[in-house]
């Protein structure tokens, strides 16, 4: 099939349909609920989130005077509440939240207020802004986080249906949502066999060595470099693999600190 070309201007449209959070900011006594499709967890260890926020929208400005804001992840049936939020503006319409829908309660550990009823909740505080383009992305570092029964450590999606935006209708008269099925599909787990016997290797060269004599980093990166025929960023990786998994630990006077 020939493939067509896509505007830059609309090539986000092609990571549609996006999860849609609702970002909660609150600042003396001014609050705010909007929605955002460009929210995602950026790192797992410190946990972090960013959410990509127009300096237009209001909750932009709530959200850099509170230094704090909070996702919360809503199920399908508000879906209507979260598409009026993302038409209005809190700037010029002081009923934006109520009109919305939505009814605010206090959070647990921000300065800021959530959603209440919303099926799960992740609270941070403000760690930078960065500015990107026409959008500041804010990252927020996790304060608390809490979820109704569904999440077991992961969705089961029995109550909650995720709501995912997928851009205007054709006509461009309407906000469109997609709902999931739960017709999962589920693949077994692959074991990496080629890095399973590096890891192996490595920790037998290391081994071997480090009863002869003190290692340090550099000196055991460049051995198994060489001893594996390896490049040296992948030789790296399996020397830190070992010690982050506290496989193997460089001896006294290794100049590496961990
Ligand atoms: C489904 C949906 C997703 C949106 N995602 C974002 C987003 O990720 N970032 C953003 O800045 N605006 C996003 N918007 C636009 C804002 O939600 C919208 O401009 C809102 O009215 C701003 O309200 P405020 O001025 O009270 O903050 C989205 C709108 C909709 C309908």
């Amino acid at each position: 099939m020939p493939q067509r070309n896509v505007e830059p201007s609309i090539a986000y449209r092609l990571l549609y349909p996006g999860l849609t959070a609702i970002i909660t900011s609150s600042w003396a006594n001014l609050d705010d609920a909007t929605p955002a499709t460009s929210c995602s967890a950026l790192s797992f260890r410190p946990a972090l989130f960013g959410v990509s926020i127009s300096p237009q929208n209001f909750i932009h400005e709530l959200i850099m005077k509170s230094k704090s804001f909070a996702i919360n992840l809503l199920s399908a049936k508000d879906i209507r509440s979260a598409s009026i939020a993302g038409d209005i503006s809190r700037r010029f319409n002081t009923r934006k939240v109520m009109d919305s829908g939505f009814t605010l309660t206090k959070s647990k550990t921000l300065d800021s207020k959530v959603i209440r009823g919303a099926l799960g909740v992740i609270e941070c505080s403000l760690e930078r802004r960065i500015t990107i383009g026409d959008h500041d992305l804010f990252v927020g570092k996790f304060e608390t986080a809490y979820a109704e029964e569904d999440f077991r450590g992961y969705w089961t999606f029995n109550e909650y249906v995720p709501i995912l935006y997928t851009g205007s209708t054709h006509n461009g008269t309407k906000h469109r949502f997609a709902q999931i099925s739960k017709h999962f599909v589920e693949i077994p787990y692959q074991q990496d066999m080629a890095k399973k016997e590096a890891i192996e290797l490595t920790l037998q060269i290391l081994r071997d060595k480090a009863g002869i004599r003190t290692l340090d980093r550099s000196t055991a990166v460049k051995l198994i470099s060489e001893k594996l025929n390896l490049r040296v960023p992948d030789s790296k990786y399996l020397v830190d693999h070992l010690v982050h998994e506290k496989m193997f630990q460089f001896g006294h006077g290794s100049k590496t600190t961990y």
